[in-house]
């Protein structure tokens, strides 16, 4: 398990050309991709292997499949990594997920930090152990600024606690006199969730074919696209990634409103 990352060579953007090998064409990629990661214990599972193994494999995906979001040219790839609900997995479970977690923040230092890669995180802070708190302050911070890829990882994420602290903050805004009631509008309320900034996910894909959002960007999410597919996430990859991007360029969005 685990790949050696740190002498992975740049990557490099791909062309119009390589974009239309693949029958992508620059204007119709998603500026902010969502991802679900799920599946890795039903794949390892099956090949009679540890959930934890399914998991030491789905962290070298996710790694991969950033990377493709860099070089097709997102603006910004969310992967969802741990959710508020994840909480109720064996303590066993959530040690090996900070451990490779942390294995990942130290190995991908080096190549997020040689990258044009923004590093961000959404969720709560209260939980995560320290030591990782450390390393995602470093990396946020080193990296702060840049015009590439906003790489974000929904971290003891959950859309309803993400929502209660929004309107925590706005009452307490408005608490202090800082905020009139009348003026709190959907720009307001957006700015007080943990994605304030990001643009809306265009796409949401899901792994291992369940379907549903596991509270994840239910806000930012409303007038997402959904890809769903069977693959279970160690077996997804950058085709399967591409692939989704294909299906997303021929969908007709309304947002409401009428075709043409
Ligand atoms: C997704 O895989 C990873 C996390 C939720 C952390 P799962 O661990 O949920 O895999 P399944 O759904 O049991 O197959
Ligand atoms: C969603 O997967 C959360 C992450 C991928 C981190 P889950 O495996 O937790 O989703 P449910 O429980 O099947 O809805
Ligand atoms: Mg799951």
């Amino acid at each position: 398990m685990g790949t050696a990352v740190t002498d992975a060579a740049p990557f490099v953007p791909y062309d119009d050309d390589q974009l239309a090998s693949f029958g992508l064409q620059r204007d119709m990629i998603p500026r902010h991709v969502a991802v679900i990661m799920d599946g890795n214990g039903r794949w390892a599972k099956a090949r009679g292997l540890s959930r934890s193994e399914g998991h030491a494999r789905g962290a070298e995906v996710a790694r991969a499949v950033g990377e493709e979001a860099a070089k097709v040219g997102c603006e910004q790839i969310t992967l969802y990594c741990l959710s508020s609900e994840n909480w109720k997995r064996p303590a066993a479970e959530l040690d090996q997920l900070f451990g490779l977690l942390q294995s990942y923040l130290t190995s991908e230092r080096e190549h997020v930090l040689d990258s044009n890669f923004r590093f961000t995180t959404v969720g709560r802070r209260e939980g995560l152990p320290e030591r990782t708190l450390r390393h995602l302050d470093e990396m946020t911070e080193l990296t702060a600024g840049r015009d590439g890829l906003n790489l974000c990882l929904a971290l003891n994420y959950g859309s309803r606690d993400e929502l209660v602290d929004a309107a925590r903050s706005v009452a307490a805004d408005v608490a202090a006199g800082r905020l009139a009631i009348d003026a709190i509008d959907e720009s307001v309320f957006a700015s007080k969730l943990y994605t304030a900034g990001m643009p809306d996910p265009d796409l949401v894909i899901r792994t291992a074919g369940e379907m549903r959002l596991s509270n994840f960007l239910l806000w930012q999410n409303s007038y997402a696209e959904f890809w769903v597919t069977e693959t279970c996430w160690p077996d997804f990859g950058a085709d399967g990634f591409r692939g989704a991007l294909v299906d997303y360029a021929g969908r007709t969005r309304r947002f409401g409103g009428l075709d043409g």
